[in-house]
């Protein structure tokens, strides 16, 4: 399901729940007066192949994977993630922008997680970024987000707490 495009370059796609409730949190931003716009959400097997290599090309094999999944291994072939900015390039820095804050604020109230947290690399295997979230229902969200944990961290609770 697409993203309306006031809210995402055209052609972003994700599972429909994760779409609805990515619309909802955009509009929310955009009613307190921040832009949040989906850059990048669903990516197939063959667009995750080319991205990586392309990395792999300009970066080399070493540091494309700190901030690359393999083809197969992207969570953004699950439709599930999706990569926002504030309309400014470069995408990377959106940290350093008010929406970014909004995002740390709200986001978990519409099921979004931030997944690869700054100085938790090795516990999620990627380096930080800032732009790259994760829909996993509003519970799990507000877990995470009130425990400030990785989503490895949760999940690995959620097994301890099954047994
Ligand atoms: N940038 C993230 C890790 C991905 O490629 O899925
Ligand atoms: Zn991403």
């Amino acid at each position: 399901k697409s993203i309306p495009t006031s809210y995402a370059r055209s052609g972003m796609k994700l599972v429909k729940t994760a779409k609805d409730k990515f619309v909802e949190m955009a509009e929310a931003a955009s009613k307190d007066g921040y832009k949040v716009i989906a850059m990048s959400s669903y990516r197939s097997y063959d667009y995750q192949v080319d991205l990586y290599n392309n990395y792999v090309k300009s970066d080399g094999v070493e540091a494309a994977d700190t901030y690359s999944a393999r083809a197969g291994f992207s969570e953004h072939q699950t439709g599930l993630c999706v990569d926002v900015y504030d309309g400014n390039l470069p995408y990377t820095s959106f940290e350093q922008s008010p929406s970014f804050n909004w995002m740390k604020e709200n986001a978990h109230k519409y099921g979004f997680i931030l997944r690869f947290l700054k100085g938790n690399e090795n516990i999620t295997g990627y380096q930080y970024e800032s732009w790259h979230y994760r829909y996993v229902g509003i519970d799990i969200s507000t877990y995470i987000h009130e425990n400030n944990i990785t989503f490895e961290e949760y999940y690995a609770y959620y097994l301890e707490k099954k047994d």
